[in-house]
């Protein structure tokens, strides 16, 4: 991961704007999953430690963007950009990561970056449809799956097939391991906004439902409710809701094993990108590290 943040380095320094480096220093680089992804798959390539540090650039563009869409005041436990510097400075910075990203992308084999490219405006895609399904409540499991599966799980999905692209292994097998992949950590993501703390979080416990955005265990969870309960939950949309309520919720979701349900879903996923790549030990043990995180 060394030769990812040193690429990193090179290609800030290569902006060559102090403002730049300095903001970009003030992000926490996060898991870096994605990078990681493309070098369990394409380590041995010269050129993996670029295309992870593309591929997180990309990355922390579009969370640059997203915590202005979200208002968003911290990201990773640290103030965001736009808390502390402004949203004109946080869409200005996502502008510049972006750009560079595409600029070393295009130096790229042509089908590597293509599958690059083409998740990006998925991903965008999936951000506008997430911002929109929020407006209401929505009760709709495959449409907030479909949501999730762009707005998440095609950049890991295109992270694993261009890396195996890279190395001459078999693209559609890694595509569909990182599709599965970044589907369960999305769904791992959206409970632990229910069950772990503010401080493992580094944003606030239960901020989705606030944001107005009904993931699984809301969805599972509106399904039981009966009518008078359901109003209730519905009344709860979208707004900064009293700890009763709060608690409320969490009881209703208790009881109706709504977190479990939603689990059991990404384990399941998780099971069929295992399935796929059975006889490569460090892929599955990545999926292994994500079932099981806390944060
Ligand atoms: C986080 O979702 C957001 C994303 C994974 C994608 C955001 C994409 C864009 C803003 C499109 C623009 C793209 C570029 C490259 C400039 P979340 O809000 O559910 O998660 P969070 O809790 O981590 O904020
Ligand atoms: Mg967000």
């Amino acid at each position: 991961m060394q030769r990812v943040e040193k690429e990193l380095e090179r290609l800030i320094a290569e902006i060559d704007y102090e403002e730049v480096s300095r903001l970009f220093k003030m992000l926490s680089g996060g898991k870096r999953l994605r990078a990681k992804l493309i070098l369990k798959i394409a380590g041995e390539h010269k050129d993996a430690p670029l295309l992870g540090a593309v591929v997180e650039l990309i990355h922390a563009a579009s969370l640059l963007h997203d915590d202005v869409i979200d208002e968003a005041m911290t990201r990773r436990g640290v103030a965001s950009v736009n808390a502390t510097d402004g949203s004109k400075t946080a869409v200005m910075l996502g502008d510049i990561l972006y750009s560079k990203a595409f600029t070393e992308l295009v130096a790229f084999d042509r089908d590597v970056a293509r599958t690059i490219a083409a998740s990006v405006t998925a991903l965008s895609k999936g951000e506008m449809m997430d911002v929109k399904m929020a407006e209401n409540f929505n009760t709709d499991e495959a449409l907030y799956l479909d949501m999730l599966y762009l707005k998440t799980a095609t950049l890991i999905e295109a992270a694993a097939k261009a890396s195996a692209l890279l190395v001459g292994k078999d693209a559609q097998k890694h595509a569909l391991y990182g599709r599965n992949l970044g589907l369960s950590f999305q769904i791992i993501d959206d409970i632990l906004d229910i069950t772990a703390t503010e401080e493992a979080l580094g944003k606030p416990a239960m901020n989705d439902f606030v944001e107005g955005k009904c993931t699984l265990p809301y969805i599972y969870l509106y399904e039981e409710l009966n009518s008078s309960d359901k109003e209730r939950l519905l009344a709860a949309h979208a707004k900064n809701i009293s700890k009763e309520e709060t608690t409320w919720i969490q009881e209703k979701m208790q009881e109706y094993k709504t977190v479990e349900k939603s689990f059991e879903l990404a384990q399941k996923l998780s099971n069929e990108a295992q399935n796929t790549m059975s006889e490569d030990i460090e892929l599955v043990m990545i999926l292994d590290t994500m079932i099981k995180r806390s944060f």
